[in-house]
């Protein structure tokens, strides 16, 4: 049985004290019990203070995003190893976002996962498909070729940390998240995929977590799917009570 990951990605909210307040609340309440992980992705300018408070408890931190050089002349750019010292375990790439507006491929995603493998951080791949994809029946294709072209070069050891997030763009922030049936059946496939791109332990062991629209009265539907193995969540994790709401009743599937 693998643990369900639970990962709050904050997009751009909240500052230093904002995160201070979050992180000591939600360090207070979250049951000590390990059956399922949390992490939370701030914004970088956050990340240390909020690695300082969970420091020593069993929730980890996230990078948004990162470059995959390892320094230079990149303004405006973090590398993996800043995101390591800063204090994260974990970081989310090819977020739909930062392929839709900020102009990010396969490629660069590709190459963002190296570098995060390099630094021994938990990469948290993003995929999924538009809705003009899905309407034209294009979902699996497209999966398929984020998967392959986001894991060129990357052998079944050094994917062992491996976690893979679908997330639908038409469900992103949209509040109209996909049903549990749509979720299990892109899932399955994205288990097949990584099976033939990378190995069928790798993809029996790899956690596929959904996002888009998460929220707290619809984790658990989703979760009990068969290949959902925890949850991305955006608008529902900036505040407190709903993401521990969530983390209880992705807990709850466990069982
Ligand atoms: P949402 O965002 O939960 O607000 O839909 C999810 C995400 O983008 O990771």
């Amino acid at each position: 049985m693998k643990t369900p990951l639970v990962a709050a990605n904050w997009k751009m909210h909240k500052t230093v004290r904002e995160t201070l307040r979050y992180a000591h609340s939600i360090r207070d309440r979250m049951p000590t019990v390990n059956d399922v992980e949390v992490v939370v992705a701030p914004p970088f300018t956050a990340l240390h203070a909020l690695a300082g408070v969970f420091a020593g408890s069993a929730i980890g931190v996230a990078g948004q995003n990162l470059h995959s050089e390892p320094h230079g002349a990149f303004t405006g750019e973090v590398s993996a190893n800043m995101l390591k010292e800063a204090g994260a375990g974990y970081v989310i790439i090819g977020h739909s976002e930062r392929r839709h507006l900020f102009g990010e491929t396969n490629e660069t995603t590709n190459a963002k996962l190296h570098a995060a493998i390099k630094a021994e951080l938990v990469p948290i791949l993003c995929v999924g498909e538009t809705l003009a994809e899905r309407e034209s029946n294009e979902t699996f294709t497209v999966i398929s070729r984020q998967l392959e072209s986001g894991l060129v070069d990357i052998s079944p050891s050094q994917a062992t940390a491996l976690v893979v997030a679908y997330e639908p763009v038409w469900a992103i922030g949209t509040g109209q998240n996909a049903t549990p049936e749509q979720a299990q059946e892109v899932h399955a496939q994205i288990r097949k995929r990584l099976a033939q791109i990378l190995s069928e332990s790798l993809a029996s062991g790899c956690r596929i977590l959904y996002g888009g629209s998460v929220k707290p009265n619809n984790v658990h539907t989703l979760s009990t799917q068969l290949d959902v193995d925890g949850a991305l969540v955006g608008g529902a994790s900036l505040d407190v009570e709903s993401f521990l709401e969530i983390v209880a009743k992705s807990r709850a599937t466990t069982v």
